[in-house]
């Protein structure tokens, strides 16, 4: 094949595309040889399970005629090892039957096999052997069980050994199916909004619902009766969102995202009922390439159209029969960013966009798009424009990164044109605001309101114009609605809602972090919760009445956080070894502490609030004697013995002892008030403990899910009832198991609602509730168990 890439006139050539033509058969020999060893070892496997199958039922036929487990060091027919034991004990050569090997699946469908001869005591030796043969790095699993009571599982190639109790050790069976938990989720209350960055996203609806986004939920919220509804049909971030002129239909476009079993989810637009909730369309899966930005509907035929800006590299802008699913025109918008798309209110075959550099009007003509360029002539060209809206009248009105109004005359001079949407300025408000104007809003009784970085509120009616500020703590006005009555609803981009009226203040609805979040932590007696994260604030949420109790800035990015006991004070950690303590109260700093400089992942108060563990990322855990209800700390030392970070911590219900897991997949056992680590397993397996938050251990080893690296469940908790376990992953996912969870493969009910890592889940005290935290969604969830 090579002649048709190499002239073979040339006789340099000609030599090189022999070596060529040499390298290709020798990589060709070797897929061969691969091809051949992976058939070999397939009916190898294949043979297994025919003798497996052989061996189970003479167990089944030895168990019927009595209990009689004699010397069997092995207990299940799943236990490969057993069979293989009892088959090969010395060297046989591979069968050469080319059954499939299905039935094994579970155990080995990741791992690849070189041919070897099954002279191993045991399969999971082999399969070892394989993997370091092959030298592939794998992510296999694969569980085992011993005699001695302890499951062996593999998370990366790396072995975990988890000790079960004395008392399971005869009565476990590690092919006995874990069963659902009865109880279920239901999305209860969103804590947030996504104003950072997306824009014309906060609507009000007919039925007094608060309409905005956030992660990839839609929150329906009603003030007055504080009550949410959600819908949550996406399944990733969200970014725009458009309400139909029947002021029910709603569109909302979503980014592309990676389900977990690293399927691409396609970014599209869906079309839904707000009355509700159904689905009534989806649009786009297929034809979209990255992310929805922009989303509008069309006013003055009926809104039957949809237009949407796709935020690829040429961010394309298509208009769609929304209800026949059918695309009508689409067309490269621009190289830069698009901020804003939005229909001419009189003229439906009229689109305006805009944003770096730009400001089109677009008409739509026998399925084409043609363009019009906004004229600046005398007025300098803004780098940006922002945002646009419309006068009744059919005038476009703009917000630049200049801080002009501009208004886009009806255009009556085009006598020979059609008269409405001209590409000309008819009126300029120079410098409306200092800065970007984010967001315009034309009221129904023809006031229009802008808003934008310097955080003034202007309205304008005629020549008077009337000035608000928004304080600095709710930061800039990213997009401004008509509220009830007189009211206005502003969002902002430091993910408030705001609603107040334009003589009045402005009162925040919705509130949220503005950064990664990380820290979670349960008030031991009351309904409260605190979150914290990468934006340095540190906040005490109410779950009953879902409101902010306080909220604290830091000086760094916070990590962790854990109450004590007593609830009186809380423990935050900090990415850079910092730590404090803050009184839940009156959120005052009681005391501040450092060790070492990196992340500290982990605060935990043992039960009897006599100590405080933290875990960091230096590998090491930092024991501190507490006394005065959390008031005073003194260091008893530093627990050093893992190898990589410290990802989780649980005391013992008597304070005596201390599990710790690592980056690298360790488990390990601690006598904190000596810092000393215990090593008999007779010690350790019998230890009940006060919490699990820990990700690996015998009772939760069933939650990791097949071809798992081991990094992607984040967190997990118990209920305080002993019955249920949930866990956060890294697509988005919080999963409810039946604990314990010590059975392979352990199904569970899942839920999205996040669109990144779920960083931390936890059980409020009373086991009422679960909340969720998402990571760069920035979103904190509360879950009815119900
Ligand atoms: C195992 O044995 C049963 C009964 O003898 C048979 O029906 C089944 O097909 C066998 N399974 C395999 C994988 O050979
Ligand atoms: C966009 O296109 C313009 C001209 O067509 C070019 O000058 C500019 O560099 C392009 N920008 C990007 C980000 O590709
Ligand atoms: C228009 O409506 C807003 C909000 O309802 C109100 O504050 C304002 O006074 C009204 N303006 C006029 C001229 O009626
Ligand atoms: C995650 O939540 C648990 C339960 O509240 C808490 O103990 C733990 O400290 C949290 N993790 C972090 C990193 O805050």
């Amino acid at each position: 094949h090579s002649s048709l890439v190499f002239s073979s006139d040339d006789s340099a050539s000609a030599a090189s595309s022999m070596e060529v033509t040499d390298r290709i058969a020798s990589l060709e020999q070797r897929v061969q040889m691969q091809e051949d060893e992976i058939q070999l070892l397939k009916s190898a496997l294949a043979d297994v399970v025919r003798r497996l199958n052989l061996s189970e039922e003479q167990q089944a036929m030895g168990s019927r005629r009595g209990p009689t487990k004699g010397n069997n060091e092995f207990m299940t027919g799943h236990d490969i090892t057993s069979s293989l034991h009892h088959s090969y004990d010395a060297c046989e050569p591979l069968s050469s039957s080319t059954k499939s090997v299905t039935a094994l699946s579970p155990f080995i469908s990741c791992v690849t096999f070189t041919s070897c001869c099954l002279n191993h005591r045991t399969l999971e030796q082999h399969l070892r052997c394989s993997l370091s043969v092959s030298g592939i790095s794998l992510n296999c699993r694969l569980v085992t069980i011993s005699s001695e009571g302890y499951v062996k599982m593999y998370l990366k190639g790396r072995p975990i050994t988890m000790y079960m109790p004395k008392d399971q050790v005869d009565s476990y069976c590690l092919e006995a199916r874990a069963e659902l938990p009865c109880t279920k989720l239901k999305l209860d209350w969103v804590y947030g909004y996504r104003g950072r960055d997306c824009r014309s996203n906060l609507y009000l609806l007919p039925t007094g619902e608060t309409v905005y986004f956030i992660a990839s939920v839609v929150v329906l919220f009603n003030v007055d009766e504080q009550l949410q509804r959600h819908y949550t049909g996406h399944t990733d971030d969200i970014k725009c969102l458009a309400v139909h002129p029947d002021k029910i239909t709603i569109a909302t476009g979503q980014v592309a995202g990676t389900s977990s079993d690293g399927k691409q989810l396609a970014p599209h637009v869906r079309v839904w009922d707000s009355v509700s909730l159904n689905t009534l369309h989806v649009l786009g899966a297929g034809f979209f390439d990255r992310a929805l930005v922009c989303l509008s509907f069309s006013k003055s035929n009926g809104g039957n159209t949809l237009c949407v800006v796709d935020d690829s590299n040429d961010h394309v802008l298509s208009v769609w029969d929304w209800q026949r699913e059918d695309r009508l025109a689409e067309v490269k918008c621009s190289n830069e960013s698009v901020f804003a798309a939005d229909f001419h209110p009189t003229d439906s075959n009229i689109v305006v966009t805009c944003g770096k550099s730009h400001l089109y009007f677009w008409n739509l003509e026998k399925g084409m798009l043609v363009k019009k360029q906004g004229l600046f002539e005398k007025q300098e060209k803004p780098k940006f424009v922002l945002c646009v809206t419309f006068a009744e009248n059919g005038d476009a009105i703009t917000g630049d990164s200049s801080g002009n109004i501009l208004v886009w005359g009806k255009g009556t001079q085009c006598s020979s044109q059609k008269v409405i949407g001209t590409n000309r300025i008819s009126h300029v408000i120079q410098g409306a605001h200092e800065g970007s104007i984010f967001a315009l809003c034309m009221l129904r009784n023809g006031t229009l309101v802008s808003g934008g970085k310097d955080r003034r509120l202007i309205s304008w009616d005629g020549s008077y114009q009337q000035i608000q500020m928004v304080p600095e703590l709710f930061g800039p006005i990213r997009t401004i609605a008509e509220g009830r009555g007189e009211t206005v609803l502003i969002g902002t981009t430091k993910n408030f809602v705001l609603q107040g009226s334009l003589d009045g203040e402005f009162m925040p609805i919705t509130q949220g972090h503005t950064d990664e979040l990380w820290g979670l932590a349960v008030h031991p007696w009351k309904s409260q919760f605190l979150t914290c994260g990468y934006d340095r604030q540190v906040s005490l949420w109410d779950s009953s009445n879902h409101q902010l109790i306080w909220t604290k800035s830091m000086e760094d990015a916070a990590q962790s956080a854990g109450f004590h006991p007593t609830g009186a004070v809380v423990a935050i950690g900090t990415q850079i070894g910092r730590w404090l303590v803050l009184d839940t109260d009156s959120k005052d700093l009681v005391t501040v502490h450092t060790d070492g400089n990196e992340q500290l992942s982990v605060m935990r108060y043992g039960p009897d609030g006599n100590f405080l563990a933290i875990g960091s990322h230096d590998n090491y855990i930092y024991i501190y004697a507490v006394a005065e209800n959390g008031r005073k700390y003194s260091r008893v030392g530093k627990c050093s013995g893992h190898s990589s970070f410290i990802t989780h911590l649980d005391w013992s219900v008597d304070s005596q002892y201390l599990v710790s897991n690592s980056g690298d997949y360790e488990i390990l056992y601690w006598i904190p008030s000596v810092c000393k680590q215990v090593v008999s397993v007779e010690t350790t397996r019998d230890i009940e403990w006060a919490s699990y938050t820990c990700t690996l251990g015998f009772q939760v080893f069933g939650l990791w899910p097949d071809g798992s690296d081991g990094t992607d469940i984040n967190a997990v908790c118990r209920s305080n009832d002993k019955s249920l376990l949930v866990t956060g992953d890294d697509f988005g996912k919080v999963h409810l198991f039946s604990y314990p969870c010590s059975q392979f493969r352990a199904p569970s009910h899942v839920y999205g609602g996040h669109s990144s890592h779920v960083t931390n889940v936890t059980f409020l005290y009373d086991d009422s509730y679960l909340v969720s935290t998402g990571g760069k969604d920035m979103s904190v969830m509360q879950w009815r168990i119900v």
